[in-house]
């Protein structure tokens, strides 16, 4: 199952017009990068669990196949969170198995079948992949005893509190009774009310990896994600007279005489005019960025917004959501 209703607030005003999981991700869709991954392990049917804005999946994948994984759609009625969203799938696609459940913005190579192999190992209700980071204040950290098993959750630490730098990646694999005791009908977080009764019973368990990982959730982190699959120019419709480096640029963009583009990502018929600077900034499908405009500190410009010629925007969002 992968978790892809959210309103993906965090990278607005992009996810206004596109939801989070079907923004590019190099050059095709942030899902796309996900199923690939899940199907490396042999997954072969991945239910999406949709709330905002599902028909941009049905539409993207009508025959129901991405990646040669059958999709299946299970649509909420209301946002019912992380837990929520996993048991109303559950229900709606008729899984009585072991599951693998994901977040649709975590882009890893991480060790899926290993992570199974140790779920079963442990007869585990539930087994959470974890990843180190740096400054792990910002995410939920967990830490285990020597067998594995989850021990305490501690939402977002102090660097100084925080007993490991292990945080939840959030790729999990749950068993049926733990899909069937999570509350109907209600939002249901699935950190913070189904795993930590799982640990208070002793019956959760995690699994270390440093795999690479990114959860390209932030604007942050969705250049830096994006910027793995950076090209330098020229292209088709960059002028001779650009330069673009280290930048991701979709199909029909233009850009213009002597305009700069450096560590960007520049979507489906984006227009960068003559002498403008986008640096480090997203610039969503359809907009155009005015003749010498400049663009920098991780701007982002939603689809078919107009920046005015000569405007200077640094860590601006526009339009301000
Ligand atoms: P922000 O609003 O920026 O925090 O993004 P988000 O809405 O995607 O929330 P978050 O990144 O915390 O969500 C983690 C994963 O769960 C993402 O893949 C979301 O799409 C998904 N998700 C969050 N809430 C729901 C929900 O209510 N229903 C479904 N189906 N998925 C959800």
């Amino acid at each position: 199952m992968v978790l892809v209703g959210g309103m993906g607030t965090r990278l607005r005003p992009l996810t206004l017009s596109t939801p989070k999981q079907m923004l590019p991700v190099g050059s095709r869709p942030m899902i796309e990068h996900v199923v690939e991954h899940l199907a490396r392990h042999g997954v072969q049917e991945v239910v999406l669990a949709l709330g905002f804005r599902p028909d941009a999946f049905t539409a993207a994948y009508p025959d129901g196949r991405c990646n040669g994984v059958r999709l299946r759609y299970a649509v909420e009625p209301r946002p019912l969170d992380t837990a929520g969203a996993v048991a109303f799938a559950a229900a709606e696609a008729g899984v009585d198995r072991t599951v693998v459940a994901c977040n649709g913005d975590v882009l890893t190579d991480m060790d899926l079948s290993e992570l199974i192999d140790f779920h079963r190992r442990q007869g585990a209700a539930a087994t959470i992949h974890l990843t180190p980071v740096d400054d792990p204040s910002r995410y939920g950290v967990v830490s285990t005893d020597d067998e594995g098993r989850v021990m305490a959750f501690i939402e977002k630490p102090s660097i100084e509190a925080a007993p490991t730098n292990l945080i939840n990646a959030g790729t999990y694999v749950l068993e049926p009774e733990v899909l069937a005791a999570i509350p109907r009908g209600r939002p249901v977080s699935i950190e913070r009310e189904t795993f930590p009764a799982l640990a208070a019973q002793g019956r959760l368990y995690a699994l270390a990896s440093a795999a690479a990982w990114i959860d390209a959730g932030t604007p942050a982190s969705y250049l830096a994600a994006n910027l793995r699959h950076a090209t330098d120019g020229p292209a088709g419709g960059v002028d001779t007279t650009a330069s673009v480096t280290s930048s991701v640029i979709a199909a029909g963009v233009t850009i213009g005489p002597g305009a700069v583009v450096e560590r960007s990502v520049l979507m489906l018929g984006a227009d960068i005019g003559r002498g403008a600077l986008v640096r480090d900034s997203l610039v969503g499908p359809g907009a155009r960025i005015g003749d010498r405009a400049r663009l920098d500190g991780l701007s982002v410009v939603g689809a078919g917004v107009e920046v005015p010629a000569g405007e200077e925007l640094v860590g601006v969002r526009l339009p301000a959501s």
